[in-house]
């Protein structure tokens, strides 16, 4: 990694401010003092600011449970960011793993870590998300079947993955599924004739939203939340 970088994500330094620190003498690498701001370090160097060392932080990891009228981007002209609901430093460092509409609720997944958010957005992995979803028309009992066939959405040639669909009331139902395309949920009920009404994202993959959470709230993974979706 570049010298900047790594004084920019460990410190409370901004990229521009941690490469003045370097420029200007304030920073060693095992002991030796370096102004080339490009230059590359490997996990075994001491990095020096000051003579204090500075060690790489752990990545963070989140779980939030987002409530109605927050976005899953970091720019709104309209909305806020579920971003903003962290009351943490360098909140600017995370990427939320995955979107949700303004009108869904429920689990989020927030993180610094790009390797283990891909590992739940790559579509090649798979990754199941379940839903709770809340219908305007009485669900038909054929399209559990449909939808564990796979169907096609509006303007796309290739059918949905199968998609497990269970009952809970008349309008009431809980669905898996293993894609993230766009609305996918409202598009899969729309295929049917009927109309979402309320989105309710329960898990991500082995993760599931802790019931704890309030609308808003939100709290860190533990190390099991974190290594079971390393596992997959
Ligand atoms: N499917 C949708 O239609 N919306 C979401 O927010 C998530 C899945």
């Amino acid at each position: 990694m570049r010298l900047d970088k790594y004084i920019a994500q460990n410190t409370n330094l901004t990229r521009s401010l941690a490469k003045q620190a370097i420029s200007s003498g304030q920073v060693s690498v095992n002991l030796e003092c370096i102004k080339n701001t490009a230059f590359k370090i490997n996990p075994a160097d001491k990095v020096c600011y000051f003579d204090k060392l500075i060690s790489a932080l752990d990545h963070r990891y989140i779980m939030l449970n987002k409530p109605l009228g927050y976005i899953c981007s970091t720019q709104d002209e309209v909305h806020p960011s579920v971003l903003n609901l962290l009351d943490i430093d360098k909140r600017d460092r995370l990427h939320i793993v995955g979107r949700l509409d303004v009108d869904t609720t429920g689990l989020v997944l927030i993180t610094d870590d790009g390797q283990w958010s891909h590992r739940i957005t790559s579509p090649k992995k798979n990754c199941q998300k379940s839903y709770l979803v809340d219908l305007t028309e009485k669900v038909d009992a054929d399209i559990i079947e449909i939808f564990k066939k796979g169907l096609l959405l509006n303007n796309e040639i290739k059918p949905t993955l199968p998609a497990q669909l269970i009952l809970q009331s008349k309008q009431k139902v809980l669905l898996s599924i293993q894609e993230g395309r766009y609305h996918q949920v409202k598009r899969m009920f729309a295929a049917v004739g009927n109309h979402v009404e309320a989105l309710h994202r329960i898990s991500i993959g082995t993760i599931t939203l802790d019931a704890q959470l309030g609308d808003g709230e939100w709290r860190y993974l533990t190390e099991d939340e974190i290594t079971s979706m390393n596992l997959k």
